[in-house]
């Protein structure tokens, strides 16, 4: 018997997803470069569905009903066009592949191009949820055409997480626009565990408590506004102690993050959008700034402040204030950088339903998504979600907070990029007058820039070497 739908590349998400398929009544095929890791899945999970194992890519092809549906679960990267290409060739009009890693979206937009060429369609799509939501149900951010989502969307659907029966999988656009909202998404991850960490740094420093104590904390802040997965597994990570010195975890682990790229690329188009997408930005060149020890020891002696804790019996809600405030803000910049996309591509995103396929399965589920949807229910067109009544109203709460735990983190010298700069976007955002005027002036004056005027149209010039006088440019 031909089988529904395909898998190729079975390494832990690959195979969790063939798994989830299976479990829900799909035939799988399935197929890995290395035949044995093909057997294994079969010989260990075989008896949770039908799968149908392939040693090459041809017999993997044939092995599908049509139109075929192929799903590529492979590292991105150059190795993703090769399988793509393989593919390709060994398929026929009206054919789909879908490529489930996370693709570059411009990739996305190049690969979906070439295939439609051919008749073919190709799928770029988000997934999100780690290996236990590719198995139990994750996030799935589909790119593509119509025609693809007619033929995939219902699977998809089927085997995405449900948040009050509502499947956290949508056609997100066509293209790479799947692509582009599960980098978003990552983006948004960086931030919020930057954020975290901040709140976790600031508070051991200043109030000298231990990570276990922390993970209380972190516990208790989970059952209001800020109860998401991040805070959640925080809880369990700070409570850990390694079992070979009884140290806490946090503190044997090489404090250098990594990284493989997506938020990087959020940022990079962020830049080229014109979105200041400042939280995932600090939170990016966070960790860079981690990941260099000889800069790190060279600087180990730099003078600090004299002040090294603090009185902090309101320090706690205070930085739980100032860790929702600065997660709203992140959010605002990533739906704004999604706007701007919608717009620059001609994908006609509807923004509230990417906070409705967040609210599970994925790495940054929470219970404030659920707002945010609210806030586009209400106006699809709002400027800023900081404009959002309810948004709005949370700031005004928490901004006294805010402004505390900046102030205390800049008097005892722990860096908070992450709350400082989500503080300045607020403050620039609400202003009335920005000094950009003194700027355009600058401009104006060493490079005959122009500028525009608060009272009329069009653009002026200062002669700013001769008799100073505006003429019109
Ligand atoms: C997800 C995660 C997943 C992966 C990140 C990690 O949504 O399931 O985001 O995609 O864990 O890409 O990214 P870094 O290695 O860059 O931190």
């Amino acid at each position: 018997d031909l089988a529904d739908i395909g898998v190729t590349g079975l390494a832990t998400m690959g195979r969790n997803l063939a798994r989830n398929l299976a479990r829900h009544g799909y035939a799988v095929a399935v197929h890995n470069r290395t035949h044995s890791r093909t057997q294994q899945l079969v010989k260990e999970f075989g008896g949770e569905g039908t799968f149908v194992p392939s040693e090459d890519l041809a017999g993997f092809v044939a092995s599908l009903k049509r139109p075929r549906r192929a799903i590529i679960m492979v590292k991105a990267g150059a190795g993703t066009d090769a399988v793509i290409d393989q593919l390709a060739a060994l398929m026929e009009p009206g054919d789909m592949i879908v490529d489930g890693g996370n693709a570059h979206y411009a990739d996305t937009r190049r690969r979906e191009a070439a295939l439609r060429e051919r008749g073919l369609h190709f799928v770029g799509t988000g997934i999100s949820g780690g290996e236990e939501g590719a198995l139990l149900g994750p996030s799935i951010m589909p790119g593509g055409s119509a025609e693809s989502w007619e033929a995939l969307g219902p699977i998809l659907q089927d085997i995405s997480a449900k948040v009050d029966g509502v499947p956290c999988c949508v056609h997100v656009g066509p293209d790479g626009a799947g692509h582009f909202v599960k980098m978003v998404h990552n983006g948004i991850e960086y931030s919020d565990m930057q954020l975290i960490a901040e709140s976790y740094d600031l508070l051991r420093q200043a109030l000298g408590v231990t990570p276990s104590e922390l993970a209380g904390v972190f516990r208790e802040w989970n059952k209001g506004d800020l109860d998401s997965y991040l805070i959640e597994i925080t809880a369990e990570v700070l409570e850990q102690v390694d079992a070979e010195t009884g140290r806490p975890f946090v503190d044997i682990v090489v404090d250098q993050a990594e990284q493989k790229g997506t938020g990087r690329w959020t940022v990079q188009s962020a830049l080229d959008l014109g979105v200041p997408v400042t939280g995932i930005a600090e939170a990016t060149f966070a960790r860079a700034l981690s990941g260099h020890p000889e800069q790190r020891a060279a600087a180990a002696s730099l003078a600090g402040p004299d002040l090294s804790g603090v009185d902090g019996r309101e320090l706690v809600e205070d930085v739980r204030q100032a860790l929702y405030a600065s997660k709203i803000v992140a959010y605002a910049q990533g739906f704004d950088q999604m706007a701007a996309a919608s717009r620059e591509y001609g994908w006609d995103l509807d923004l509230g339903a990417m906070a409705t396929i967040w609210r599970g399965g994925c790495i940054i589920r929470a219970k404030f998504l659920d707002r945010i949807r609210a806030a586009y229910d209400a106006d699809p067109h709002l400027p800023t979600l900081l404009a959002d009544p309810t948004f709005a109203g949370a700031l005004a709460a928490a901004q006294e907070s805010w402004r505390r735990v900046v102030t205390t983190a800049v008097r005892i010298g722990v860096p908070t990029p992450g709350f400082s700069s989500a503080l300045a976007y607020y403050d620039g955002l609400r202003r009335d007058r920005l000094p950009a005027s003194l700027v355009q002036g600058l401009r104006d004056y060493f490079g005959a820039h122009t500028y525009r005027r608060v009272d009329k149209e069009g653009a002026f010039h200062v002669d700013w070497s001769g008799d100073r006088a505006e003429r019109p440019a």
